[in-house]
This record gives structure tokens, sequence and C-alpha cells, in this order.
């Protein structure tokens, strides 16, 4: 399994917690980017730190901000990043099967921590099918 690379700003430190917690409870190695208190800060800089780090190790990001938005408009503008934003289960297996998405956003405002979780473990167990979606991913 690999490094899970993390990061949210004040609006998403809560679920970034739980969602630590619940990495760690498996022995999944997680490196925290910030941030590491509820007080306020810019969520591009937490996003731009998650996603160059995703490009340089290869390893998987998780970003979370109030509503998962922000985190993922900065996180796509760099080329190599998928960044998907996900508030359901359904979402979260085919951005994996067909998209390779290789970080995950999520809202604390949006989706409550049981859900969340649960969306975690599944983006994290499935695999990118390749094939005509490795073809695709290729076009951008
Ligand atoms: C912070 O208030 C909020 O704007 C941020 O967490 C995020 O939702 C932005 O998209």
């Amino acid at each position: 399994m690999t490094k899970i690379l993390i990061g949210s700003d004040h609006g998403g430190y809560k679920l970034k917690n739980e969602i630590i917690k619940h990495l760690k409870s498996m022995n999944i190695e997680v490196e925290d980017f910030g941030c590491y208190s509820e007080e306020s800060c810019d969520y591009p800089e937490i996003a731009k730190s998650v996603a160059e780090a995703v490009l340089k190790t290869n390893d998987k990001g998780i970003l979370v901000c109030g509503t998962g938005i922000g985190m993922s408009l900065v996180a796509n503008r760099y080329r190599g990043i998928r960044a998907s934003h996900c508030t359901d289960t359904f979402t979260a297996r085919m951005t994996r099967m067909h998209n390779d998405s290789n970080i995950l956003c999520l809202g604390e405002r949006i989706t409550g921590v049981g859900l969340a979780l649960d969306i975690v473990d599944i983006w994290l167990k499935t695999d990118f099918e390749g094939g005509r979606h490795l073809r695709r991913i290729n076009m951008y």
C-alpha cells in the first residue's frame, strides 16, 4: 500500500484528522502537509504542496476543505494530477477504475465522517482498469 499525502485548510481540518486516525489504524503511512490548527488559512497553498508532492513521489493524495471544490480546482491545474471531488462511494470507485484518480477531494461541510471514511476506503482499494481508459487519460 502506498503512502498517503494528506492536507486540509481550516474548513477540512477536523475531517482530515478523522481520516488520518482511520488510515493509521490500518497501518497506512500518512504524511500531513497541514494545516495544523483550525485557524483560517488559504487552501491553494495546501493543495499546491500536496499536488507537487504527489507528482514527485507518485503516492496518492487526499485533500479536504469545506466543500472539496477549492482543493480540486487547484490540484487539477497540475498536469498529471487527476483530483476527484467525491461525495458518494460509486463515484469514488469509478474515478479510480476509469480516471486513475491520484488525489481524492472531500468536503467536511458536505460529507459526514462515516461516509467520508467509506469513500476513502473504496477509493484506496479500487484499481485502475487501464486499457481504453489509459488512452483517454493520456489525452489530457
Ligand atoms: C473556507 O471557508 C472555504 O472556502 C474552503 O474550505 C473551501 O470550501 C473552498 O473551496
